[in-house]
């Protein structure tokens, strides 16, 4: 069986998604913080627990019976982690630990950790490679360098095998972009749904890898029976780089849209590059990107006409 921690979120979702349809047997456990029962009304036979995985005796039902774990559930956002470090902390740190702790108990054969790019900060190279020194540029990516450090020493302490998947600005349907804190493709494609003038923090000039949710989600099912993965950290993205300038002339493109949009102020604690080497996810997961920026692309926007 499956535990997919946050499986009611938009990634979790998605991996919901493809583990039914392989016809896995799958729990999902969420807070519904930012993930929404409506994600998963379209996929039968989900066993749901409601609860917070900090609470050890949530994550000791959560584990109870279980072979594999994808841990996705967090709060995930760089400038919600700086407004509020302590509540992402109880998140992302404290419910990591939490589910450590009890996937140890319940001898759980593997954990994969949905880690961040946002690790690697302003690195001076590019693209990034797994063994760059880290270098958090916010609370997320410290509680996310945390979360990934705990899952290392416990395969090292115990013996619990677990793997660090490091995603790259993920997208996809289903991803939500009503809160301050929404991620950039999601925000774009309401506005552009919507025809609202979006908004560009600093020069636009900033770039990102950004990748498919069905991408991840294939290279994090990988690493949950990839031989050699344990005790690894590996970048799972598209490997490309593109500025939010272009995608968003990309997008607007696509949708036949004129709209200009509004630049403001640069965010704090954003990143300025982001790209990753996938070379490890090749040779330790086969893995290879199934689905292009711009054919991702066209497949959220027309999720989000739907909407
Ligand atoms: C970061 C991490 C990513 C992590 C994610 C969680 C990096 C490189 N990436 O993404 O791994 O999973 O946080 O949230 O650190 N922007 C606009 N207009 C908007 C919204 C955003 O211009 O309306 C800009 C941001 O300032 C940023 C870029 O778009 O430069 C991407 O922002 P966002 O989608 O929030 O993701 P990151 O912070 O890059």
């Amino acid at each position: 069986m499956y535990l997919v921690t946050g499986g009611a979120g938009f990634i979790g979702s998605h991996v919901v998604e493809e583990l039914v349809s392989r016809g896995e047997q799958v729990r999902v456990v969420d807070s519904l913080v930012t993930g929404r029962r409506d994600n998963l009304a379209h996929v039968p036979g989900v066993d749901l627990l409601v609860g917070d995985l900090a609470d050890p005796a949530v994550a000791d039902r959560a584990t109870l019976g279980v072979d594999y774990v994808v841990h996705l559930a967090a709060i995930p956002s760089v400038p919600r982690s700086i407004a509020e470090p302590i509540a992402t902390n109880h998140a992302n740190v404290t419910g990591t630990l939490s589910l450590l702790v009890a996937a140890q108990r319940h001898a759980v054969t593997r954990v994969v950790f949905a880690s961040s790019s946002s690790i690697y900060g302003n690195a001076a190279t590019l693209p990034k490679q797994e063994d760059m020194p880290p270098a958090p540029l916010s609370p997320y990516a410290l509680q996310k360098l945390i979360g990934e450090q705990y899952g290392k020493l416990f395969y090292e302490l115990h013996g619990l095998e677990t793997v660090a998947v490091r995603y790259f600005n993920v997208f996809g349907p289903r991803q939500d972009p009503s809160s301050p804190y929404s991620g950039v493709i999601s925000v774009f494609a309401r506005c552009l749904a919507e025809h609202r003038q979006p908004t560009i923090y600093g020069d636009g000039e900033q770039t990102r890898d950004f990748t498919y949710v069905r991408n991840v989600v294939d290279g994090t099912l990988r690493a949950c029976t990839a031989p050699r993965a344990a005790g690894q950290v590996i970048n799972v993205s598209c490997g490309g780089r593109i500025s939010l300038n272009a995608l968003y002339r990309i997008m607007r493109e696509q949708t036949g849209s004129d709209l200009e949009p509004r630049f403001t102020d640069p965010r704090i604690g954003d990143v300025r590059d982001s790209q990753a080497d996938i070379t490890r996810a090749r040779e330790l997961l086969g893995y290879v990107p199934l689905v292009s920026l711009e054919e991702g692309l066209r497949l959220t926007m027309a999720w989000f006409e739907t909407q």
